[in-house]
Formats: structure tokens, C-alpha cells, sequence
């Protein structure tokens, strides 16, 4: 990999995805509150459902939903769809700059499945569609349609399995971006193949004076009510490469579900708030995902004390030729490694003194979790990291 190059184009697509996610999402969010603070206050004009008062920017806005078509169409319609696809398709290009390019170092950990580029990016690709396969026919499955609760269920239960599946063949870190991915890869797809041609039908049934079928209006609220929980959740899963310590656990699928819970509940809360209820309606989220959060800190992140055994604290000179095996080819003043022609984040550990500089980082990314080094290339062994473990603790005497 053209380290440069890659760098470049991680940076732009990141930008985009970033910008186009932003996009996406406070669409999604206004329209959900709008829909929901629809109130039908006073005599409305015929075909008008409800409106809303917003005021913004100076200005006042009246907001109206026409529930059947308008007397006369508008001349300029606004649809709201590039900024889902946008985001799926920036999305799309990080995965194949960062894990397919950099599938050696990034997707693949030998330690996990020892795949081949190809093998790895084809499973890779199987997984994002495959998801969107499964929730399809789960979604059309008629028994789980009627029952919104039990197919949400379904959905919850079907992503921890994938989760569980990923995890035994990718790198912990590409396997939660993983399951981040074919949730947005969801929500796009529900976006593009359901909401917005169900949504063109209505609109053409309207301007011929025609009552649109109920069922393209339910499905479309179907699909955009999963989106609408999904998305809390999915960000967390697209940030994880930053926290080791919900990626280097021993249960993925409990960190994946504790953080569909908590960002599902919360979305609950302002749904509910949105809607005008009030009382008892709002009180139940935050402390329920509070303590669900707390679950998470408290039992599937990494505990410090637990990673490390009991042991002989080894001497600074075993300690330096650990890192000199393991570390310093991406982590020096003159790194070695091919990919990486400069210290990674900073981080130098030719000497004895840098290693105790950045003894911290290293307990964290090295002993807590399996972050480091890379994609394991070295293989570094589990009493390695121990070692580490034992002489930081100590005070890296
Ligand atoms: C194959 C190259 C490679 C090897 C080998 C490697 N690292 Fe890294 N390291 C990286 C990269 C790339 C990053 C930046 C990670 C990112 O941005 O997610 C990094 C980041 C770090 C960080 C900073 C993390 C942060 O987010 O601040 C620490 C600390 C670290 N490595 C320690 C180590 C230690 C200790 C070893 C040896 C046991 C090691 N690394 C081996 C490539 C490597």
C-alpha cells in the first residue's frame, strides 16, 4: 500500500463520509420530529393532517402535512435521499481503502482465521449484503410483520449472530466496524429499495387522484422506524476503532447488544418527548440506559487487574527486546515496516525511556486489549503480553 496515497484518501473519504452521515442524520432526526409534533389545533385546510410551529434562524416556520395530495402539486418537490446514499457510498470507499487495501494489516488477524486478501474481502462483501438479505426476509416473513416487537426481536438477535460470526473471522476492531457497516448498509438499502419508491407510487397515486394501497405507507414506516433506532447505535460501532476496550472483549455480541439497547433507548425518550407525551412516558430511558451503560463499564470492558497474572516481573532488558520484536518496525524514528514510513500516531519506542513514556498506552493497547501490535503480523505471544503486563504494573522498574 502507497502509504501516502492511502493516507489522502482516507482523509477525503472520511470528510465525506462524515459530512454526508451529519447530513443524513439531522434530515432524519427533523423529520421525525416534525412528523411527531404535528398537532391539530384548529380548522386546517382540506387534505392538511397537522402542523408545526418552528422558529429558526430568525424567521418563523409553518409546517403542514398533507396526508393526500395537495389541490395543486408543487412545482419544486424536495426529496431527501442523496444524503443516505452519499453516506453508503463514501462509507463503502473507507472500507476499501482502510480494510481491503490494508486487509493484511486491518481485516485480517491470522490469530482469529487465516485468510487469504481475497478469501477476506469476498467475506467481507458476503457479510454487508448477506445482512441486508436476512432482515429482508425477516421484515417479509408474514408471522414477525404483523408482530412489530417480536420482529424487532428477530432483528436484535439476528445481528448478534453475525456479530458472533465476524468476530471468528476478522480482527476484533474489523469485525465490530463490520457489524457497524451492514447496519447502515440496512438502513441505506431500507432508504433505497423501500421508502423512496413506496414513497414515488403514493405520490404518482396522488396526482391521478388515486388513494395510495395502506401497505406501501406501513412498510415505509416500518422500514424508517428501524432506521430511526439503528441509528444512535450504528455511530458508536463506527467509532469503535478508538476504544480498544469494547473491541478486545471476550463477548462481542454483549457489547453490541448493550450498545443497541442503550442508544435504542434513548432514541425512545426523544420520539416520546417529540410526540408531546410527557410523565411517566419520559422517565423510564435514561436511568434504564444508564444502567445498561453501567453493565457495559462494568462487566465487558477491559478490567485492568483481571488481564494481568500473577508472575515474575521481568527485567527492562526482556521488556526492550519484546518491543524491539513486536513494535518498533511502525514504531520508531526510522520505521521499517513497508506500510508505515513514520511512527504510528507518535508513538516511538526505540529506548528503554520511550517504552516507560508510554506505559500507559502500551498497557492499554497492548495487554488489555489486542489492538496492538497490528494485525499481529509478528504473531506476539500471550506470555509476551503478560510480561508487559507484569513490568508496567510493577512500575516498570
Ligand atoms: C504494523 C504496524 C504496527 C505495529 C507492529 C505496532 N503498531 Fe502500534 N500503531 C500502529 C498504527 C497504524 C497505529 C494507529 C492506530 C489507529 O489510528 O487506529 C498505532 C497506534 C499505537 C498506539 C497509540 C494508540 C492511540 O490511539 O493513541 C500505541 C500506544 C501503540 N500503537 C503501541 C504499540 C505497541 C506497544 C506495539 C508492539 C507491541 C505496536 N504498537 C506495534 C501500527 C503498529
Amino acid at each position: 500500500m502507497d502509504l501516502a496515497l492511502a493516507d489522502w484518501l482516507n482523509l477525503v473519504f472520511r470528510w465525506l463520509h462524515l459530512v454526508a452521515g451529519i447530513a443524513w442524520i439531522g434530515t432524519s432526526f427533523y423529520f421525525i420530529f416534525l412528523d411527531l409534533s404535528l398537532r391539530k389545533r384548529r380548522a386546517l385546510p382540506p387534505g392538511v393532517g397537522g402542523e408545526s410551529w418552528n422558529v429558526h434562524g430568525g424567521g418563523f416556520y409553518l409546517m403542514q402535512k398533507y396526508t393526500v395530495a395537495p389541490a395543486e402539486m408543487p412545482e419544486e418537490l424536495h426529496w431527501f435521499k442523496w444524503e443516505a446514499y452519499t453516506t453508503f457510498l463514501s462509507g463503502f470507499a473507507l472500507m476499501g481503502i482502510i480494510y481491503y487495501w490494508g486487509a493484511d494489516t486491518f481485516l485480517i488477524d491470522p490469530d482469529v482465521a487465516d485468510l487469504s486478501r481475497i478469501e477476506a474481502i469476498l467475506i467481507s462483501i458476503g457479510f454487508l449484503w448477506g445482512g441486508w438479505i436476512v432482515y429482508s426476509l425477516l421484515c417479509y416473513t408474514p408471522f414477525l410483520a404483523r408482530r412489530p416487537v417480536l420482529l424487532s426481536a428477530a432483528v436484535f438477535a439476528f445481528i448478534l449472530i453475525f456479530t458472533v460470526a465476524l468476530t471468528g473471522l476478522f480482527s476484533p476492531r474489523a469485525a465490530f466496524v463490520h457489524v457497524g457497516a451492514i447496519i447502515g448498509t440496512i438502513m441505506v438499502a431500507n432508504v433505497y429499495f423501500i421508502i423512496i419508491p413506496n414513497q414515488r407510487v403514493v405520490v404518482a397515486d396522488l396526482i391521478a387522484g388515486r388513494t395510495p394501497e395502506a401497505w406501501l405507507g406501513d412498510e415505509a414506516k416500518q422500514r424508517s422506524t428501524h432506521n430511526n433506532y439503528l441509528t444512535l447505535p450504528v455511530l458508536v460501532m463506527m467509532l469503535i476503532s478508538h476504544y480498544p476496550m469494547l473491541f478486545s472483549t471476550a463477548h462481542p455480541w454483549l457489547v453490541v447488544a448493550l450498545i443497541i439497547i442503550v442508544g435504542g433507548v434513548i432514541r425512545d425518550f426523544f420520539n416520546r418527548m417529540h410526540a408531546g407525551e410527557s410523565g411517566r412516558a419520559l422517565q423510564w430511558q435514561w436511568p434504564v440506559s444508564a444502567v445498561f451503560m453501567l453493565i457495559l463499564i462494568g462487566f465487558v470492558s477491559y478490567r485492568p487487574d483481571a488481564a494481568i497474572a500473577d508472575g515474575d516481573v521481568p527485567d527492562e532488558g526482556e521488556v526492550f527486546a519484546i518491543v524491539q520484536t513486536h513494535c518498533v518496525a511502525c514504531h520508531a524514528v526510522k520505521t521499517t515496516h513497508p506500510d508505515f514510513k513514520q511512527a504510528q500516531k507518535g508513538v516511538m519506542l526505540d529506548t528503554l525511556a520511550d517504552i516507560r513514556k508510554h506505559g500507559d498506552g502500551i498497557l492499554k493497547q497492548t495487554v488489555m486489549s489486542r489492538a496492538m501490535p497490528l494485525g499481529n503480523q509478528t504473531r506476539m505471544s500471550a506470555e509476551e503480553r503478560e510480561l508487559l503486563g507484569l513490568w508496567i504494573r510493577a512500575g516498570m522498574p
